[in-house]
């Protein structure tokens, strides 16, 4: 252990050290990872309608103007072959992230997807393309439960939330970016016309990859495999502290020390992740599992995958430009998220949110319902609450569910309860994409719901809002270590009283066991 016997937080007086400019821009960078998230997801809908793309990939068919047609079993496949390959990608982290570290899975999630754009780009024959969108798929899968993992353990406490929700940021640029490269290259009449917009992701996954090479591995796995001075030295860079300063010595304790009671129960397995006898850890992951689930439920993919379909049927006529706006609202209002995030908390957030949200979809559904498909004024009312509602997203739920999976598990079996809340999100993120079509188009065996579907999303976001009440607590200003104590705590979890506590005094697991030793 570096410089001597460790002091503890009540022992010298002071606060765990805080992370200066240069430590929060090199966690900062690693949100790139949600430009190939975002990029990958949004970039599919355009690509598949191309004429060169429908020719290479296509069926023939005489019948129609192109002359060659994509069946609507290979369409639903290529779209969502994606999310089988992010929900493997999600799960397949966790071993990934505990055994060769934070920062290097990054950096293997980044040679995998590009794996996968080269496949795709490459490809002549079908089976090669879709390889290609299960390889990207694994490497999405990956970056989306590393990076935000790797953000979380690395930020420091006041600012882990704006942090993390750079990552959703990032995602919101890379939708939008598709749209935009999609947009400029859709007209050419050859290969280049899709070849260019899933060969620019090389320049994403290259970044990411060169970038976290100068980055350093997360603290809180370097302690946790025994690798002190290491540990020691990449807090040290993180805060531009000395590693053998006294305040970097108080968050190693904090680490150790918050490590050590998990330890005490033995190696953790997938099983602990659902045990409910020991710091509510059951809770918890059914807590990170639920708000992932939920964030999809709120419907916002609804509008990314099949927006420009419904705006078109509703009557609305520049439906692609609207899409093109959607995105903008969406990248746009996450700023204000980050924000908003420390400044009035998670909690407070995702209630606001999830009520705003409900209010908008249902309203959506009831003036749908009620005005004719040549009604100007309605259909203007109905895009402006889908903008109020996106915005609402992007400014609560679609931060702050990354933000929360991030913090609230224990570092013995964080990597494990995250890949399941990731996983589920993927789960439900392909669930919501292959049924929508099937609830929301007529024809034979479809539900044919049309705009009533809001009603059924505005009721999810009560249950957003349901859920939120009684199972997600204030971590906003809390270290990792502190939010394990307020979940060890006997009173509720969402008891604001004992939260202030743990902020007033500034209380650390290691005082706490230095207390109970006494
Ligand atoms: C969140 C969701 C993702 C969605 C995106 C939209 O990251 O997890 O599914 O596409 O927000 O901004």
């Amino acid at each position: 252990m570096p410089g001597g016997p460790a002091p503890t937080g009540a022992a010298i007086g002071a606060s765990a050290p805080k992370s200066n400019i240069v430590g929060i821009a090199l966690v900062g960078f690693a949100a790139f990872g949600g430009i190939l998230f975002g990029y990958d997801t949004g970039t599919i809908s355009g690509i598949s309608t191309m004429d060169d793309w429908v020719r290479t990939f296509g069926h023939r068919d005489p019948s129609t103007t192109l002359g060659w047609i994509l069946h609507t079993s290979d369409r639903s496949l290529v779209v969502s072959i994606l999310s089988a390959g992010t929900f493997f990608g999600a799960l397949g982290g966790a071993p990934i992230a505990d055994i060769i570290g934070r920062r290097t899975g990054i950096m293997i999630a980044s040679l995998v997807f590009s794996l996968g754009v080269a496949l795709q780009t490459g490809a002549h024959n079908w089976a090669t393309f879709i390889i290609g969108r299960l390889f990207a798929g694994f490497g999405v899968g990956l970056v989306s439960i590393s990076v935000p993992m790797y953000q979380s353990e690395c930020s420091p406490k006041s600012l882990r939330g704006a942090i993390v929700s750079g990552y959703q940021w990032a995602i919101t640029i890379g939708i939008l970016l598709a749209n935009v490269i999609n947009n400029a290259t859709k007209d050419r009449q050859d290969h280049s016309s899709w070849q260019i917009p899933i060969a620019v992701q090389f320049v994403w996954a290259a970044v990411l990859a060169a970038g976290m090479v100068f980055l350093p591995e997360s603290p809180r796995w370097l302690i946790k495999n025994g690798k002190e001075e290491a540990a020691a030295r990449a807090l040290g860079r993180l805060t531009s502290l000395s590693p053998s300063d006294p305040e970097i010595e108080i968050e190693l304790n904090d680490i150790r020390a918050a490590l050590a009671e998990e330890q005490k129960l033995g190696e953790s397995s997938y099983a602990d992740c659902f045990k409910s006898t020991h710091n509510k850890i059951f809770l918890r992951t059914l807590s990170g599992i639920f708000i992932q689930a939920w964030q999809q439920l709120t419907g916002i993919n609804f509008i990314f995958y099949y927006g420009t379909t419904f705006f078109k049927n509703s009557g609305i006529s520049d439906a692609f430009l609207i899409s093109i706006a959607t995105s903008i609202v969406n990248c746009f209002m996450t700023l204000p998220g980050m924000w908003g995030i420390e400044k009035f908390g998670r909690r407070a957030l995702l209630l606001y949110g999830a009520a705003v949200m409900c209010i908008c979809e249902f309203l959506v559904a009831i003036i749908g319902v009620t005005i004719s498909l040549d009604n100007q004024s309605g259909q203007k009312a109905l895009i402006a609450l889908v903008c109020i509602y996106i915005a609402a997203f992007a400014s609560t739920w679609g931060p702050i569910a990354w933000v929360i999976t991030g913090e609230i598990f224990p570092l013995n079996v964080r990597a494990k309860a995250m890949s399941l809340s990731v996983a589920s999100n993927w789960l439900w993120n392909w669930a919501i994409a292959y049924a929508t079509p099937y609830l929301v188009d007529g024809g034979a065996g479809n539900a044919d719901l049309g705009v009533k579907v809001f009603f059924i999303w505005g009721s999810t976001c009560a249950g957003c809002f349901v859920f939120t009440y009684f199972c997600i607590p204030e971590t906003k200003g809390l270290s990792l270590e502190q939010i394990d104590l307020l979940y060890q705590n006997s009173t509720p979890i969402t008891s604001v009283k004992y939260r202030r506590e743990l902020i007033a005094q500034d209380l650390h697991v290691a005082d706490l066991h230095a207390g109970q030793g006494e």
